[in-house]
């Protein structure tokens, strides 16, 4: 309620940072079958549901989205209609795969497109999803009239690569980023970006805490291309047994305890794994063992940290 609320008294205020819960939930696994680890199936109509209202009841309150997820923001839709009050939407356009005059009704279209998805009037957030089209021509210019016009109330950028980020810093208006960290990918954490983004009010959304599940699989369930990180994760088991947790509150503390980084992006199959998720957040250990479990994940080569460089499933 608070956040419609302020909303709605200020069309164009920043992205409300402050109403993140630690906790945003992905959701590409609601519109198509998702995971490079495990494949599983989007949930059926009355799983989305009880997923969805589970999440706000437990707290949470944003949803990340995007047009390519399948049909995740048509579904998202369905729920929001019927759901007081409204969590903050964030979704995504597109990679831009057009000449560089149609750009801005291109833009506009997909925003179109996705705000008659969720049924809603504004977007909270919109990320480019291809990082490098922030700078083809005209990209900027459109997101800041679509800002201005209360259609979204800040932009930004999805990364993969710590210098997209650092190229992006440098676009005026930039509001939010959603970049991969995990206890084994700690390119960004380490490389001073993350600072920045605080110090320029660019609020830091993580994504890929459990490396789309892989991190959490049993040994005799993890891809073969994924067998080289075994050994590392069997110490970090150890470790978070040792200290007294489990490894997904290991995993969450390795990323949701990063200065700068507001709200981490999990994305979950059932509600099951959202409970599981929950209750690990509240047993997550301190800085000593997270600095621990990050000598022990250290030099993992990046194309197994990756996704798109795995192998396609099956
Ligand atoms: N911007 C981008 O380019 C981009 C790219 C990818 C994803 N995303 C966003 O980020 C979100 C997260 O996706 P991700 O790829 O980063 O995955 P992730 O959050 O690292 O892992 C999600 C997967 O972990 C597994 N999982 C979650 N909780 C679990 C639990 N308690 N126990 C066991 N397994 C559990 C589930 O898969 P299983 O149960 O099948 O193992 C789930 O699909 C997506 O939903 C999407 O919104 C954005």
């Amino acid at each position: 309620m608070l956040i419609t609320m302020l909303i709605e008294e200020h069309p164009t205020m920043p992205f409300p940072a402050d109403a993140l819960f630690r906790i945003t939930l992905g959701t590409v696994q609601f519109g198509m079958p998702y995971g490079k680890a495990r494949r599983t199936q989007p949930p059926g109509d009355h799983g989305l549901v009880d997923i969805l209202d589970a999440a706000m009841r437990a707290g949470i309150t944003c949803l990340d989205t995007a047009r390519n997820y399948g049909d995740a923001e048509t579904r998202i839709g369905g729920w929001l209609a019927a759901s007081e009050p409204k969590p903050l939407i964030v979704s995504k356009l597109p990679p831009i795969d057009i000449g560089d005059n149609d750009i801005p009704d291109h833009i506009e279209k997909c925003l179109t497109t996705s705000l008659t998805a969720l049924g809603l009037e504004r977007l909270d957030g919109y990320l480019i999803h291809r990082a490098p089209d922030l700078h083809r021509p005209g990209v900027v210019a459109s997101l800041q009239h679509a800002v201005e016009a209360g259609r979204i109330g800040a932009f930004g950028v999805s990364v993969y690569e710590p210098q997209q980020l650092a190229d992006a810093l440098a676009v005026p208006g930039m509001g939010l980023v959603q970049l991969p960290a995990s206890l084994l990918d700690q390119r960004f954490a380490d490389s001073g970006l993350i600072e920045r983004c605080a110090e320029q009010g660019v609020v830091v959304f993580a994504r890929s805490l459990f490396l789309q599940g892989a991190l959490l699989l049993p040994d005799d369930e993890l891809p073969e291309h994924l067998l080289p990180i075994k050994p590392t994760l069997s110490r970090l088991r150890g470790l978070a047994s040792e200290s007294g947790c489990g490894l997904q509150s290991l995993a969450l503390a390795g990323v949701l305890l990063t200065p700068g980084v507001e709200s981490g992006v999990i994305g979950i199959a059932n509600c099951d794994e959202l409970e599981e998720n929950l209750a690990a957040l509240q047993s997550m250990p301190g800085n000593a063992v997270v600095e621990q479990a990050r000598r022990i994940a250290s030099g993992i080569p990046p194309h197994l940290l990756d996704p798109r460089r795995w192998p396609a499933f099956g």
